[in-house]
């Protein structure tokens, strides 16, 4: 066995994990991108296609790290790795404040600046980008996206696969629910229905281009 970390993924996103893998002590062994992606990732070898994660597994490999933005594809490819018995480790900047009360998931990826303040629960496969907080007692589903800068004030629930954009901000005690995408810049105000598309400020429904 070799404690050598596969990443899946292999853009911006991935960059930005095996940066923080390795600032974790931890050596990224190869990165499994798309038919399209360039041949290495920051110096790391990218093989092409996540059908070599089944090879890789045989050959001694348990590590993996999910690193894909997209909240979905990032669920479905860790259940696809945990199936063929990979463990999902966590990619933690060393810059990350994060309170000892805190409750972190597998396959969590934590970027430098972000605050995770006391009793936060944050789920499997969820991102807390650069720069973003989470007050006390705040609760990020799994495999959701906060994204840099966001702002979250004490005891906001975030449904599983939700993505905040760049910036949103969140007032305390909100209920956001699963599969909710709200604009870089949202600030909400009221809880939020599952599979809603919010922006604006205070953030309201987004219609659809006609
Ligand atoms: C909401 C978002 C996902 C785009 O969705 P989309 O379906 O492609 O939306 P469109 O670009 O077609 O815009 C639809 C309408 O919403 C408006 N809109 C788009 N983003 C908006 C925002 N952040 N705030 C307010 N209105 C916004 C558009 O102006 C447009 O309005 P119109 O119909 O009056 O012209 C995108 O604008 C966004 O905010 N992405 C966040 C990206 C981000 O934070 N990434 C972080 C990565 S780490």
């Amino acid at each position: 066995m070799t404690q050598d970390v596969i990443v899946l993924g292999s853009s911006g996103h991935a960059k930005v994990c095996i940066e923080l893998l390795r600032a974790g002590g931890s050596s990224v062994a190869f990165c499994i991108g798309a038919p399209e992606s360039g041949d290495t990732c920051l110096g790391v070898p990218v093989l092409h296609g996540d059908e070599h994660l089944k090879g890789l597994r045989s050959r001694g490999y348990e590590r993996v790290f999910v690193a894909i933005g997209a909240n979905k594809l990032r669920q479905r490819l860790a259940a696809f790795a945990t199936d063929l018995g990979f463990h999902l480790v966590n990619a933690i900047s060393p810059q990350a404040a994060i309170s000892p009360t805190a409750r972190l998931g597998s396959g969590v990826a934590i970027m430098a600046g972000a605050v995770i303040n006391a009793d936060c629960t944050i789920g499997d496969l969820a991102i807390i980008n650069t720069l973003a907080s989470v007050d006390h007692d705040g609760r990020i589903g799994n495999a959701a996206h906060v994204a840099p800068h966001c702002g979250l004030a004490g005891n906001v629930t975030v449904g599983e696969r939700s993505f905040l954009g760049i910036g949103s901000k969140v007032i305390p005690e909100i209920t956001i629910g699963a599969d909710v995408t709200a604009a870089a810049g949202s600030v909400i105000v009221t809880d939020i229905e599952p599979h809603t598309r919010i922006a604006g400020v205070p953030a309201k429904t987004m219609h659809k281009r006609t």
